[in-house]
């Protein structure tokens, strides 16, 4: 029952955002069991429609885990469920001057990318979520396109873009970030070896999402992000459904860019 009311106590989080000028202050609630060996299915009846799935962790849009890189760091059940919501920082590599992505698949963003969307929409606000829409999504789910590689099951030949090493080290530092995603299957781009961002990311105990879609219809600022990922008890990452809400009509500030 202590534990039980301590799990409740860290159910409930109220996370303040700054949304365009006003501030909004909402409530994070968790309503969801952690899913472990213990979790209660109903018993098999082939009088409905009830299936098995199995999966390893780090496929399709997924989280990545704090400790998926890290020792000591939160697994998937223990990241505190405010801090897998915030608002959308879209960092759009695929239009900023040139479509940088289309000319390097090795692009990676870099500090002057986060300080061109600061210039525009002002700081990286409190508890974001920063996204980079590379364009690389509109491959999914060709191979050859998202491992931008002839062949799929050799890494060192892997070409796609991801956040640089220094961007993210500046981002865990000197702003108050949630989660760094990507619309590639990595934060780190095809051609690293060592994987730094992982490595940063973990360390300051900051979750990733990796192959995220659509993320032409967020504008650059102004959307608050989910990253609804399973309560998977233990998990290093796992599956997430990543959705985002924006106010209709422009009510907060932004718009979507034009291809
Ligand atoms: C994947 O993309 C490559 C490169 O454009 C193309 O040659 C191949 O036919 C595509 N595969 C599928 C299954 O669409
Ligand atoms: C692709 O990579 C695998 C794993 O390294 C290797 O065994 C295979 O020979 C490679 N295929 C080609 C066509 O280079």
């Amino acid at each position: 029952m202590e534990q039980l009311d301590r799990n409740m106590m860290q159910a409930l989080s109220v996370v303040t955002f700054l949304l365009g000028f006003a501030h909004a202050q909402i409530n994070v609630i968790d309503l969801t069991h952690s899913h472990d060996d213990d979790a209660i299915y109903w018993p098999g009846n082939p009088q409905y429609e009830s299936n098995s799935f199995a999966t390893a962790e780090h496929g399709g849009t997924h989280i990545d885990a704090p400790s998926h890189f890290a020792q000591n760091r939160n697994r998937v059940d223990q990241i505190p469920i405010s801090r897998l919501v915030g608002p959308g920082v879209v960092i759009n590599v695929k239009y900023t001057v040139k479509d940088k992505a289309a000319a390097d698949p090795d692009y990676r963003v870099t500090m002057e990318d986060l300080n061109a969307w600061e210039d525009v929409h002002g700081r990286i606000p409190a508890g974001a979520i920063v996204l980079m829409n590379s364009g690389w999504s509109k491959g999914y789910p060709n191979k050859t396109l998202v491992f931008g590689t002839k062949n799929v099951t050799q890494p060192s030949t892997f070409h796609f873009p991801g956040f640089h090493e220094s961007a993210v080290d500046w981002l865990v530092k000197n702003r108050n970030i949630h989660v760094v995603g990507v619309d590639t299957p990595s934060t780190d781009y095809g051609q690293s070896t060592t994987y730094p961002v992982h490595v940063i990311l973990g360390e300051a105990d900051i979750a990733g999402v990796e192959n995220v879609a659509y993320l032409d219809l967020l504008p650059e600022s102004g959307s608050i992000v989910y990253v609804a990922a399973i309560k998977l008890h233990d998990g290093s990452g796992v599956q997430a459904r990543v959705f985002a809400t924006t106010q209709p009509q422009g009510g907060t500030t932004g718009a979507a860019p034009k291809s």
